[in-house]
């Protein structure tokens, strides 16, 4: 068989296009192929606009992948089975494929998922991750908020609807990031409130985009409806 192309878990940033490393520029320059993650509402992908900053993407095969969504795990795999063999089909033509994710590829991307299920399914693919500055720590630059300091401890927490483990989060670290939050964004500002710490949190869409919002009196965010790019940071 001829060369097997290289999958790269392309880690583009938080959303300003300058936030991107010399080695993802590299890759996206050098990669035929680049995958996406497409969304059903037509709408275009974050990592996809960032990428668009650099590539012509009439140059490229512009591989838009569709995730599932569905909870029934037998449908669930063999969907993810079929979006990786999208993959595959360019790969071993020998071409090489860069999955672009916003922020970095190994924390909470679903190129993790891809990663997984391509070394199962054909173990001869290369799969190499380039690392990007996660919306995590680009948002402590953009509220000039430390996310530690010297014995601190801090989290990362997808939040949930779990009120007392997102409770018991805050109160046992000294900093956290709550990702996934603007789904529970009411529940969170009880807690904060409960615990007497709403003048410790603050809420940011889109860090460092063209569109990035910045909340530093979260009380604003009442009933509010916020973008799925959100997260939450609270400070001690
Ligand atoms: C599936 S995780 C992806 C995290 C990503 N891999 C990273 O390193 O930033 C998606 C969650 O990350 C957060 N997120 C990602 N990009 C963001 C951004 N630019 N601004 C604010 N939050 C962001 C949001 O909480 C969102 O719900």
């Amino acid at each position: 068989m001829s060369r097997v192309g290289t999958l790269y878990g392309l880690g583009v940033g938080p959303g300003d296009p300058e936030l991107i490393t010399v080695k993802a520029f590299r890759v996206l320059k050098e990669s035929p192929v680049i995958a996406y993650p497409k969304k059903r509402s037509g709408s275009k992908s974050y990592a996809l606009q960032i990428t668009e900053a650099y590539v012509n993407t009439q140059e490229k095969e512009m591989l838009g992948l569709v995730f599932p969504m569905t909870k029934d795990k037998v449908t669930l795999e063999r969907q993810w089975a079929k979006t990786v063999e999208t993959v595959w089909e360019q790969l071993s033509q020998g071409r090489d494929v860069a999955f672009v994710t916003e922020g970095d590829p190994m924390l909470y991307s679903t190129f993790i998922h891809m990663m997984r299920l391509m070394k199962e399914l054909h173990p001869e693919v290369t799969v190499k991750s380039v690392p990007g500055i996660s919306s995590v720590t680009a948002v402590a630059s953009q509220l000039g908020l430390p996310l530690a300091d010297g014995d601190e401890q801090t989290a990362i927490i997808p939040a949930t609807e779990d009120y007392e483990a997102m409770r018991k989060a805050i109160e046992e670290h000294d900093c956290v990031i709550f990702i996934k939050v603007a789904k529970v964004l009411d529940m969170m500002l009880m807690i904060l409130r409960d615990l007497q710490l709403l003048d410790n949190a603050a809420v940011v869409t889109k860090a460092t985009s063209s569109e990035e919002m910045i909340w530093r009196d979260v009380t604003e965010l009442e009933g509010a409806e916020l973008e799925y790019l959100t997260l939450m940071v609270v400070r001690k």
